[in-house]
């Protein structure tokens, strides 16, 4: 989390670095600062408390100039959100740092530095770093040097940018286990946590590798890695009009994005039409690790993890290969038996998800037979380590809740599904009626968003409660997981999510008049048990709200809601069912009156532990 631009130039960066800000806001947002070196070699400062409007308003009321600068939008980690703890921080009135991702060692550094004479004024990890920084610039170390001699001593993760008064026309930053980037410009470099922040200013951009300490002026550019060696990293060209971040109409990017969908799922799908191979849109080589798979491991995150509790279903269901799925900060410490010819897939939206990262870097050397990622973001780090990939179409997903990115992961694992099951257990005629069911699934899902006044109307319901349950059974326990995490996330009502039949085990004991409970009811084989469950609701006092197909024949009566949804393939029921969940959490949230696209505490790429 948190975002970090930074900018050498000849011109007044101020605008650049607030612009890169707005753009990395989705990482982080309870502080914002910036640091510019001025004309005459001054260090000037702005850090407030809040969003990065807050820092605009600072700029507005007392502009900063220089042509020199670093900003930060924060995530807090150590040390609540407030203005002292915003990056940047100083250290002997000349230095100023921003940091992304957390130093681990940082109390003994504190205790050394403290012995050193150094003050603190903050309560975060980060000031260690430009205090130990400032001590390697009193030794007489040029900055590049200090920077090197100061990330030998850090334990943990960081992308780090700073700029100093004696060095007036450099940035200096290093990057590892957090992600960095270089924009590179005409007499004038730039780096960010994320290329989109500079997509105003360049087309051209070098991803820094893992323990890389980098140097921008205005007119030059030097990378060096982690042993010190001058190194040059592959430069990639980025279309500047790929995508553009607005709300085209709609009042949050949430909102924007559920719309989205039908398109978003569409372009995912076509790309396996697209190439030779079916197996292609995975990448080169895969259909000969496909040929060798005899198990899966899946690993991810929050709403990606739900998606692979789908797959799990569809692997084991319909392709007959044995699936497993674990969250990636549990995965990743954890020792493990692995199965012969797993092959390891990570799903994730941004790519960037610190757990999951460790994961896939952490997987013993001959674990898996290969690692495959489903990612929404090109370039990305889980993108660059994994041997195979598959890219959602998602477009860019600004809404902290994941939601077209969350369909088009499933429509991948779909696809995914359907190459492991074309070598095994899957028939023909099964293979075809997973692509007619791929084929038509845009329309359903635009059929349900046209739901949309009767999804609001249910949710008023919700505005005064505190607690919701979320049931489902079979592949639609996990879409009950994600109907109660989106609702959770976003208007901060507390819903978890149980399979229907573990309700008896103690759940139960929950449901009386004050506890709606949302149950995803399509008819399917299971349609029956969950029926009786819910009755053992009603029974209790409970009040339902029922997503259901008329084919599961439910009607609304007192206490039971019933929200008619399309009667669509079985196989792609999961996805359109969520996207009506979706819709619930908006509307409560819209209501409650909660910041929709940007809830509180949370970050949209979690790239600290
Ligand atoms: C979803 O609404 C959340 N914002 C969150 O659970 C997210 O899915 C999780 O942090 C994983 O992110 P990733 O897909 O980018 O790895």
């Amino acid at each position: 989390m948190c975002g970090i631009v930074a900018a050498a130039a000849r011109r007044e960066v101020s605008e650049i670095l607030l612009e890169g800000l707005r753009r990395l806001e989705y990482r982080g947002y309870d502080s914002a600062g910036m640091a510019l070196v001025d004309n005459e070699h001054n260090l000037q400062l702005h850090k407030q408390q809040g969003k990065v409007c807050e820092l605009e308003k600072a700029q507005a009321m007392r502009p900063l100039l220089g042509c020199t600068g670093i900003a930060h939008t924060r995530w807090a980690t150590h040390g609540e959100p407030s203005a002292v703890n915003a990056h940047p921080h100083i250290s002997g009135q000349r230095l100023a740092l921003v940091h992304n991702g957390i130093i681990e060692n940082h109390a003994a550094l504190r205790e050394q530095l403290i012995a050193q004479g150094y003050e603190f004024t903050s309560a975060t990890d980060t000031e260690v770093v430009v205090h130990l920084l400032h001590s390697f610039l009193l030794q007489g170390n040029p900055l590049l040097a200090a920077m090197q001699e100061t990330v030998c001593l850090l334990e943990g993760a960081y992308a780090l940018a700073v700029v100093d008064i004696e060095h007036p026309d450099e940035v200096v930053a290093a990057r590892k286990g957090s992600p960095l980037v270089v924009g590179v410009g005409i007499g004038e470099n730039f780096l960010a946590s994320d290329q989109l922040a500079l997509r105003q200013v360049t087309d051209r951009f070098i991803f820094l590798e893992e323990g890389d300490v980098v140097q921008i002026s205005p007119s030059s550019l030097q990378i060096f890695d982690e042993s010190g060696n001058p190194v040059e990293r592959a430069r990639t060209m980025i279309s500047a009009a790929v995508e553009v971040a607005d709300l085209g109409g709609f009042d949050h990017y949430m909102l924007k994005e559920i719309h989205e969908q039908p398109r978003a799922l569409a372009a995912t799908f076509a790309q396996s039409a697209a190439l030779p191979a079916a197996d292609d849109c995975f990448g080169a080589g895969a259909a000969a690790v496909f040929d060798r798979v005899r198990a899966v491991q899946i690993v991810a995150c929050g709403t990606s993890f739900h998606a692979g509790m789908v797959a799990r279903y569809w692997l084991e269901e319909l392709a007959g290969i044995p699936c497993q799925v674990e969250v990636a900060s549990e995965f990743r410490y954890r020792k493990r038996v692995t199965r012969p010819d797993t092959l390891l897939v990570t799903i994730s939206q941004s790519g960037e998800t610190a757990d999951t990262l460790a994961a896939l870097r952490n997987a013993g050397a001959d674990e898996f037979i290969a690692s495959l990622v489903i990612s929404n973001v090109d370039n990305s780090s889980l993108v660059r380590d994994s041997d195979l990939v598959f890219l959602t179409r998602a477009g860019m997903e600004i809404g902290v809740a994941s939601t077209k990115a969350f369909t088009t992961q499933l429509v991948g694992l779909l696809l995914l599904t359907l190459a492991l099951g074309r070598r095994g257990a899957m028939t023909e005629q099964k293979q075809q009626e997973v692509m007619v069911a791929l084929q038509g699934l845009p329309d359903y899902v635009q059929q349900t968003l046209e739901l949309d006044s009767a999804i609001e109307r249910l949710s008023g319901a919700f505005i005064p409660r505190h607690h919701a349950l979320f049931l489902g059974r079979g592949i639609q326990y996990p879409i009950a997981m994600e109907g109660a995490l989106k609702l959770k996330e976003i208007s901060y009502i507390h819903a978890e999510a149980y399979p229907a039949g573990e309700l008896k085990h103690g759940p139960l004991a929950l449901v009386d008049d004050d506890m709606p409970v949302v149950a995803v009811a399509p008819s399917d084989d299971l349609l029956e048990k969950l029926k009786s469950n819910l009755e053992e609701v009603r029974s209790r006092g409970g009040e339902l709200y029922v997503f259901a197909d008329r084919q599961a024949g439910f009607v609304s009566e007192a206490r039971v809601h019933v929200l008619p949804m399309p009667h669509c393939p079985e196989v792609i029921k999961p996805i359109v069912y969520t996207v009506a969940l979706q819709l619930l959490s908006y509307h409560v949230a819209l209501q409650k009156g909660t910041d929709v696209d940007k809830p509180r505490n949370l970050a949209k790429s979690v790239t600290v532990e």
